[in-house]
């Protein structure tokens, strides 16, 4: 292939994020993590799928950052995952220092890739990711937004019995508690949902998305979910791999956008070849305006967390 996406994190995620890419024949695919043999074991499991998925996208596992060299973008999932009773930002110590080292070595290495942040507690992660590397503001991105948007559409296509493919949704805000979903841009076949369903259904949905991540860490009991979180990170690379410039919900830097200052948080912007090409800003009800205010300073009290971590 002639594009190349390292992968850092071979878990759940990571190397379900890998055999995404490559039975989508996105890219090669460079899997590292630091538990020996891991990354080999999954990358050779997932070429050997390849005869029967029928794909020539090539699989490496590896320990060592130097196979990441001239990477086009690189997805970290590095660090560890929440069980029953935790919150995303009781990670915050341990994956600070994770990605901060993770990032430093692939800024080395590739310092020409975009980077899609997944380990949480998300929008800080962003921050450790693009104090660390150096980048400019629209090579590194948060993964959220999209999974929680698909979270929506899931619960709108349940409820209204329709299927997934009619329905769009906008989540902004945070990746947390404090998320905040917008029924009034979310839509079945262009029609808004709030044509179609009473203000208790859908109250009950936007609480239900705005939790979807612990209802799930709840059933698993050992780890998070993983299926739609590397789906979602996938579809943010499949946008910067083809300049599709597709808008898309994601952790994004903003200066000045929605009144937001130096702060990673979730809004649609479109992506493509230069990673955030555009932060698209869109009308908000005051309520709307509170709620992202709101989420922005739950972010802004993490980042503090992360200062006193240095
Ligand atoms: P996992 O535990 O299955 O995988 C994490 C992997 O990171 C492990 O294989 C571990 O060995 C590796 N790792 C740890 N330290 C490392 C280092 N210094 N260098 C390289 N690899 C290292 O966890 P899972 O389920 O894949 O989740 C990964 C992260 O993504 C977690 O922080 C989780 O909370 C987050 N997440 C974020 C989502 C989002 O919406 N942004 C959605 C789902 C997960
Ligand atoms: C999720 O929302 C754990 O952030 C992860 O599933």
């Amino acid at each position: 292939m002639d594009k190349k996406v390292t992968v850092v994190g071979a878990g759940n995620v990571g190397a379900t994020a890998a055999q995404r890419l490559a039975e989508k024949e996105l890219c090669d695919v460079v899997l590292i993590d630091i538990a020996e043999g891991l990354p080999q074991g999954k990358s050779l499991d997932l070429m050997q799928a390849a005869t029967i998925e029928r794909h020539d996208a090539k699989l490496t596992g590896s320990n060592r950052y130097e196979e990441s060299k001239n990477s086009d973008v690189v997805i970290i999932t590095a660090g560890i995952p929440r069980k029953p009773g935790m919150s995303r930002d009781d990670l915050i110590g341990t994956n600070a220092a994770i990605v901060k080292g993770v990032t430093k070595e692939i800024a080395r290495l590739s310092p020409n890739a975009t980077l899609i942040i997944v380990s949480n507690p998300l929008d800080a992660m962003c921050h450790v990711a693009y104090e660390a590397s150096g980048f400019p503001k629209n090579k590194v991105i948060g993964m959220a937004g999209v999974l929680d948007s698909a979270r929506f559409r899931a619960f709108i296509a349940m409820e209204l019995n329709v299927s997934v493919e009619n329905t769009h949704a906008f989540v902004l805000g945070g990746h947390g508690d404090t998320m905040v979903p917008l029924p009034r841009y979310s839509t079945v076949a262009g029609i808004p949902i709030t044509e179609l369903m009473s203000k208790e259904r859908i109250d009950a949905i936007v609480q239900r998305t705005a939790n979807g991540g612990a209802e799930i860490v709840k059933l698993l009991k050992t780890g998070s979910a993983y299926y739609a979180p590397s789906s979602a990170a996938v579809e943010m690379a499949e946008a910067i791999l083809k300049d599709k410039k597709k808008i898309l919900p994601c952790a994004a830097y903003l200066q000045g956008e929605y009144g937001i200052n130096d702060l990673f948080i979730g809004v649609p912007v479109k992506l493509g070849k230069d990673g955030v090409e555009e932060v698209i800003e869109i009308s908000l009800t005051d309520d709307e305006k509170k709620a992202l205010m709101k989420s922005a300073d739950a972010v802004k009290e993490l980042t503090e967390v992360l200062k006193k971590l240095k």
